[in-house]
């Protein structure tokens, strides 16, 4: 019995040790967390600040100018499957036949228009209009 009670605060001692060092690492951890999402947080800034941000259109741009300014006619999948793409006979994006034509063809009708289809080149600008040939391989099934 004896032994146990010398023991005891040795051991707790040990414990209170082991308990410090680990919250002394979690410490660590969460600081050096805070300044990677800091140090994130300040590269995120400068681009959406800086015009890199602007010329270089992602896919996610892409999709929401296709919504707005094509999906009327040709549907937000691309499909045409829309009151005024069936009126007009759109064909679907998607299809062979859309997708078997070179970038430079689908960029000369969206760039230019074509029969019904209006041109686009001088509202989007032609970053846009290359970034919307790529949105449009996308939606190849
Ligand atoms: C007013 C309806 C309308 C809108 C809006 C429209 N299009 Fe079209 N689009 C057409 C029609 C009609 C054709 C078929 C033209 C033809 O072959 O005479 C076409 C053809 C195309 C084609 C070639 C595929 C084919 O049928 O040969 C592509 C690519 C295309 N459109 C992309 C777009 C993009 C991208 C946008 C948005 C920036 C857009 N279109 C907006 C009506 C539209």
């Amino acid at each position: 019995m004896k032994a146990v009670v010398i023991f005891l605060p040795k051991f707790q001692g040990a414990l209170t040790e082991r308990k410090t060092k680990e919250t002394m690492r979690l410490k660590g951890e969460f600081v050096k967390r805070t300044v990677a999402l800091a140090a994130l947080a300040c590269v995120a800034a400068l681009l959406s600040t800086s015009g890199i941000a602007k010329t270089t259109w992602g896919p996610a741009d892409a999709a929401a100018t296709f919504k707005s300014k094509c999906a009327a006619c040709h549907g937000a999948d691309g499909s045409g499957d829309t009151t005024v793409g069936k009126n007009l006979k759109v064909k679907d994006l998607r299809s062979a036949e859309v997708q078997g034509l070179s970038d430079d063809q689908l960029y000369e009708i969206i760039a230019k228009g074509k029969g019904k289809m209006p041109p686009y080149e001088k509202a989007l600008g032609a970053d846009t209009c290359k970034s919307l040939v790529a949105f449009i391989r996308s939606l190849k099934k």
